[in-house]
């Protein structure tokens, strides 16, 4: 009896990974036959090196099981999954190499909210008045070092209790520490909001019960996150952090780069409050954007 290329010879332990890829031959769609090989050649020699018992394969079908569970409307598990393994990071490092000088991109994560207010440049985004005030500040420039005007930013924090208003629907305001601006032709942007708070992510699930069991933390530093959009430019999505925090070395989700760090300074001299038309004391941020132009074909 002849046999086709799908057909090449029965399962062995030595030949498994290639038994399985040639049963593909027939794929129509030469990506997924690309990335099924891959997959199947790395997942066997994965196998074959752990050598797990067969308790410990259904215990992690039953961790994927829980993983997919655990998913709805808004709660992406398996993003989680990703996010906590580094592969979330890697896929934004590989889609996302920037030229020399452009600023860095970073993890997107599950709380933003696509149509956050449009507010006034100098506007405060805090809705509830709760936390320590903050001044946020800097230029979008291009790689040239122009300023860039019309660029949208789209910010977004947690509070200072560590939590976004979509984790406290009722108890925070809808949109709190969320919001739009657009740059005018000098670059600039400027708004106020408070100083955010280390958080976990979401750890109620099989993957917080991984970190447990690995010993690790769930936190991430304080941030600000930002998408930056402008005509002719590359969308950029990043944060910046507080080069203070705790956590900052431990980032549960690996979305630190030593270029995001802004710059916090507590404002509080009276010559620095009376130039700012403020009483009270209050925390500056300063950092710059550089956006990289549109990639041909983008
Ligand atoms: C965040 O920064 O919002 C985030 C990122 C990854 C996982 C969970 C939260
Ligand atoms: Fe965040």
């Amino acid at each position: 009896m002849t046999t086709t290329s799908a057909e090449q010879g029965y399962f062995t332990e030595d030949q498994s990974a290639e038994v399985v890829i040639s049963r593909n031959a027939n794929a129509e769609n030469a990506r997924l036959a690309e990335v099924m090989a891959i997959l199947t050649r790395h997942l066997h020699a994965a196998v074959k090196e752990i050598e797990p018992t067969e308790a410990e394969w259904f215990r992690a079908i039953q961790f994927l099981t829980e993983t997919g569970q655990t998913c709805s409307d808004w709660r992406q598990e398996y993003i989680l999954l990703s996010d906590i393994l580094g592969v979330s990071m890697l896929v934004d490092a590989i889609n996302n190499r920037k030229p020399a000088g452009a600023s860095e991109s970073t993890v997107l994560g599950p709380f933003h909210v696509a149509d956050a207010p449009f507010m006034d440049m100098g506007a405060d985004i805090c809705l509830d008045g709760k936390g320590e005030a903050m001044e946020v500040r800097g230029t979008v420039r291009d790689l040239a070092g122009a300023p860039v005007g019309g660029v949208v930013l789209d910010v977004w924090q947690a509070n200072d209790e560590g939590f976004y208003d979509v984790q406290q629907k009722g108890l925070q305001p809808d949109f709190n520490l969320r919001g739009r601006f657009r740059t005018g032709a000098d670059g600039t942007y400027r708004f106020w909001a408070v100083r955010p708070r280390f958080y976990p992510i979401p750890d109620d699930g099989p993957v917080g019960k991984l970190l447990r069991q690995l010993g690790r933390h769930p936190f991430r530093p304080a941030h600000l996150h930002y998408i930056l959009a402008a005509d002719g430019f590359e969308t950029l999505t990043t944060h910046i952090f507080d080069p203070d925090d705790p956590y900052i070395h431990s980032d549960a989700v690996f979305g630190v780069k030593e270029s995001l760090m802004a710059t916090f300074r507590k404002i509080a001299s009276a010559q620095e409050l009376e130039a700012a038309g403020r009483d009270d004391w209050f925390w500056r941020v300063e950092h710059d954007f550089v956006l990289e132009p549109a990639r041909a074909g983008a």
